[in-house]
């Protein structure tokens, strides 16, 4: 199946939107989902992961101003004390180194939030020098202080620094996001097959291959469509049987009254007027037939699985037997589903047309796009292009003679096209390059 999108204004969108059905109900559905996510998680954290990181650098910085203010009060001999309870207390490491001086110019600070914010407040709540390394450690940031008589050492977990939550929050997001997804698609996926399965069923049936009546399924407006297709199609198939039906009888019932007249013509005697009237009767007669057999085989046949190559080779094997030169190419594995004695009556009637015309027949079969061409050329008179609509009709003989010997009923064509529309695929009559009439038939996949 192709489909053609038209192009024109749109076709940039069209481009970049999805084209199944599918596609365009989950982007549908989650665009919406994730511009809300975006937005919300951006304007909530934009303030709220600031203001979280900006008190807990206030609440690090003013811990250790405590400390050393503490230790001012406190004298020499309890320092160590101090400073192991506090940093108990305050889940800090601290230690004194006595004399230090800390390296004159504090190192740059990383860009990162906590570092700026942490450097805030060291700044505003301890107002010393100080030196920070926030990037040697992975799960602690080290903090030197430059106090009178040395530089206090704090080494501050980064759980006192960071909160996790909100990564751990934003995660919860994506991953929510991510199943409502997958489930969205396994309930659209079964919306969308019903149709998908409706296109199928359409698209066989106009290739005229068998369709078992299917149980409309999914949303309302998809069971209206499958049972408006059901029905059409049931009378559809009423309305050709019906068709068929009827011009088979009218045939056979038109077969008695002429067996009466060609009983009553042979008991007539051989005058030239009574022996025209026979060949008029033997003619429709021939006619008559003619349809009959074609009726016959109509609408009992079921389509198979079909080797073109096989079956070509089977109508000119017997062409070559009667006679007829024929240079034939076939590509390779051409199958379809086809009703293969419908197809045969219709290829052996384009051989048999070219073969009684001329002198050599050309016929190719290959693929082309998604349709299986086949071209019947010979070197004969060919048919002008003002007619080649005409000898499609029934019964019509681009040499009105109704003589059997230089023709056949005029059925031929007629019956070849309606078995190729059937099929969903069409017969056209062109010009062959090698001079006479070129016959080309395409079928659909
Ligand atoms: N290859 C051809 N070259 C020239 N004329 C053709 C060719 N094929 C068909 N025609 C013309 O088209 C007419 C209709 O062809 P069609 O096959 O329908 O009937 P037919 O061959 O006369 O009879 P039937 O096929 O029923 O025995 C033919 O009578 C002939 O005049
Ligand atoms: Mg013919």
């Amino acid at each position: 199946m192709s489909l053609d999108y038209d192009e024109g204004e749109g076709r940039v969108l069209r481009q970049i939107v999805p084209r199944s059905l599918l596609g365009r109900s989950l982007l549908i559905i989650v665009t919406p989902l994730i511009l809300l996510q975006v937005v919300s998680a951006w304007a909530f954290y934009e303030r709220h992961w600031d203001n979280v990181t900006k008190r807990l650098a206030n609440s690090v910085a003013g811990d250790i101003s405590t400390v050393i203010a503490l230790r001012e009060q406190v004298g020499p001999a309890q320092e160590a004390e101090l400073l192991r309870t506090a940093g108990e207390a305050m889940d800090l490491t601290l230690s004194i180194e006595p004399g230090q001086r800390l390296a004159a110019a504090p190192p740059p600070a990383s860009d990162r939030l906590i570092d700026r914010m942490l450097a805030r407040a060291l700044n505003e709540r301890v107002g010393r020098p100080y030196l920070m390394d926030t990037i040697s450690f992975t799960n602690q940031v080290e903090v030197k202080i430059q106090l009178e008589d040395g530089v206090l050492h704090a080494v501050v977990p980064l759980n006192r620094l960071f909160s996790s939550s909100s990564y751990v929050f934003i995660l919860y997001m994506v991953g929510t996001s991510l199943v409502l997804f997958a489930v969205a698609t396994v309930f659209m996926r079964n919306q969308v097959w019903p149709l998908r399965r409706l296109a199928t069923a359409a698209d066989r049936f106009g290739k005229g291959q068998d369709v078992p009546d299917f149980k409309p399924q999914g949303a309302t407006e998809v069971r209206l469509a499958a049972a408006a297709f059901n029905r059409m199609r049931a009378r559809i198939q009423r309305q050709i049987t019906q068709r068929t039906e009827m011009l088979a009888g009218v045939s056979h019932d038109l077969r008695t009254p002429l067996t009466r007249m060609k009983l009553q013509l042979a008991m007539l005697g051989d005058a030239t007027e009574i022996e025209e009237l026979k060949g008029d009767v033997a003619e429709m007669e021939r006619m008559v037939e003619g349809y009959l057999a074609f009726a016959r085989g109509e609408g009992t046949e079921k389509p198979a699985e079909t080797d073109l190559g096989l079956l070509l080779r089977d109508v000119v094997g017997d062409a070559r037997r009667e006679g007829t030169a024929v240079d034939l190419h076939v590509e390779d594995r051409l199958v379809a589903l086809v009703r293969p004695n419908a197809l045969r009556r219709c290829l052996v009637n384009l051989v048999s047309n070219a073969a009684r015309f001329a002198s050599q027949v050309w016929i190719r079969a290959g693929q082309v796009g998604d349709m299986i061409e086949i071209t019947v050329d010979d070197d004969g008179p060919g048919i002008p292009a003002d007619r080649r609509e005409d000898v499609f009709k029934p019964f019509f003989r681009l040499e009105g003679s109704r003589n059997p010997m230089t023709g056949g009923t005029g059925l031929g064509l007629t019956i070849a096209r309606d078995v190729i529309r059937s099929h969903g695929g069409d017969l056209v009559l062109l010009d062959a390059p090698t001079g006479g009439l070129r016959a080309r038939l395409s079928l659909p996949l």
